[in-house]
């Protein structure tokens, strides 16, 4: 947990109004840092996420012999090992990040050395069988600690496998094709469900052949990566947060530049279109195969309607859920949310934290194991909001904040930077009050 005693103040708000470019998607950082640090050569990344979790990416991926460089224009320099890591004289400290700690083992089963990789103690807490069954099947000598970290690795030559995810997962789809990058014969990842593809975009960016199916990917190994010079787009799961205020007033204007809009990301949009916001979407682009746009947004005059949010929907906006759920009371109809079960094993357990903070707040809520149901048509009031050290608690809340009745205490405020260290600036930025 980083810093949760901080606490914040959050005052009502009359509208939001401005316009706001967003600092680089923390998946794609991840992966570009990552990729980088492996590759031959040196990459250059304008619009990198400015969040500690990427931070602890680019710090294993240092103590694993790549070099990083923050230049004086801001662009992130990294210059990779050449395919080959060197073993790590300490245990690689992953921070509060799942995406660095499954990414990076798939990276490390196959290299040469003893590798340990540690987390905080939510990190510590969050399930890493996961990562340990496909690396294993591959051959690789991997122990958890009790199915969590730390996660001790012994690196040894793979094989391919082909595998199907249990339960949908980038991290872990990345995990195995970056262990299948490094192994003979082809590897194939299925999943039930499409999760986020920055993976496969990044890996072709840098320079490897993969190819992909309605719902599998293979990568045929080994393969070395080159350099690549690249800006990060917005993180809309950043966006999220302030694309849900300016929906709650109806008069609000709120344009978004430079966002990326990568479709397996994009879903929040059309949830927003369908609870009746208005949103248009300009100046669409590709870069490195991702989409990038500029999105504006304005309130429903009417107010917004209810959804249900389920199947395969629930695992696209996984990390939109606490801000979906947290602007529940104030849609007419209410939120429902189900098939959501890995909102229990993120950073915290977001339904129990979600349902704890909207009660808080007066609102009434019913908790499932897989889901929650808001009821529309509530008023809140100012509370004191626990966000259990979880950056998405933590901003999910203030947003739910602005609306209330009164003043909303955010404690363990400090949580937003592990995504987002800029979000409470930018929200005073464009909150009228
Ligand atoms: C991420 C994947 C998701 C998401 C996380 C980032 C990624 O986790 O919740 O914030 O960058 O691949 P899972 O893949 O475990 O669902």
């Amino acid at each position: 947990m980083h810093s949760s005693t901080e606490e914040r103040i959050i005052r009502p708000a009359k509208n939001i109004l401005g316009s706001l470019r967003l600092p680089g998607d923390k998946s794609i950082s991840h992966r570009y840092g990552m990729l980088a640090a492996f590759a031959e050569g040196t990459s250059r990344f304008a619009n990198f996420s400015t969040g500690a979790d990427c931070a602890s990416t680019l710090a294993c991926m240092q103590a694993l012999g790549a070099r990083v460089r923050r230049l004086e224009d801001g662009r992130v320099e990294v210059t990779g090992v050449g395919g080959r890591v060197k073993p790590a004289a300490e245990p690689l400290d992953c921070g509060n990040s799942g995406s660095t700690m499954r990414m990076i083992a798939g990276l490390l089963a196959p290299q040469q050395g003893t590798f340990t990789l540690t987390g905080d103690a939510s990190l510590s807490r969050r399930p890493m069988e996961r990562i340990r069954k496909p690396l294993a099947e591959m051959g690789a000598r991997i122990a958890l600690t009790d199915g969590h970290a730390p996660v001790t690795i012994e690196g040894t030559g793979l094989s391919a496998i082909d595998y199907t995810t249990p339960v949908p997962s980038a991290q872990v789809k990345t995990c195995v094709l970056l262990a299948g990058l490094q192994s003979e014969g082809t590897t194939t990842v299925r999943e039930a469900v499409r999760t986020r593809d920055h993976s496969e975009l990044a890996l072709r960016a840098f320079g490897a052949e993969l190819t992909r199916t309605k719902d599998s990917v293979s990568i045929k190994g080994p393969q070395t990566l080159g350099a690549i010079e690249a800006t990060v787009p917005g993180d809309i799961s950043s966006a999220a947060f302030f694309l849900c205020a300016a929906s709650l007033f109806p008069g609000s204007s709120l344009v978004l530049d430079s966002l990326g809009l990568n479709p397996t990301r994009a879903t929040l949009l059309d949830v927003l279109t369908a609870l009746g916001a208005h949103i248009s979407v300009l100046n669409l682009e590709e870069k490195n195969a991702e989409l990038v746009g500029t999105v504006q947004v304005t309130a429903p005059p009417e107010g917004m309607r209810s959804t249900t949010i389920n199947g395969a929907l629930a695992s696209q906006l996984i990390d939109e859920l606490p801000v979906l759920a947290a602007i529940g009371p104030y849609t007419s109809g209410g939120i429902r949310i189900r098939d959501a079960k890995e909102l229990r094993v993120k950073e915290s357990d977001r339904i129990a934290l979600v349902a704890q903070n909207l009660r808080a707040m007066g609102a009434e809520v019913e908790e499932f194991e897989d889901g929650l149901d808001v009821p529309g048509g509530q008023t809140l009031h100012g509370a004191t909001i626990d966000s259990g050290g979880d950056h998405r608690i933590a901003m999910a809340f203030s947003v739910a904040a602005l609306r209330a009745e009164g003043e909303t205490v955010i404690r363990g405020a400090k949580s937003a930077a592990i995504s987002f260290p800029e979000f409470f600036d930018l929200l005073e930025h464009v909150a009228e009050r």
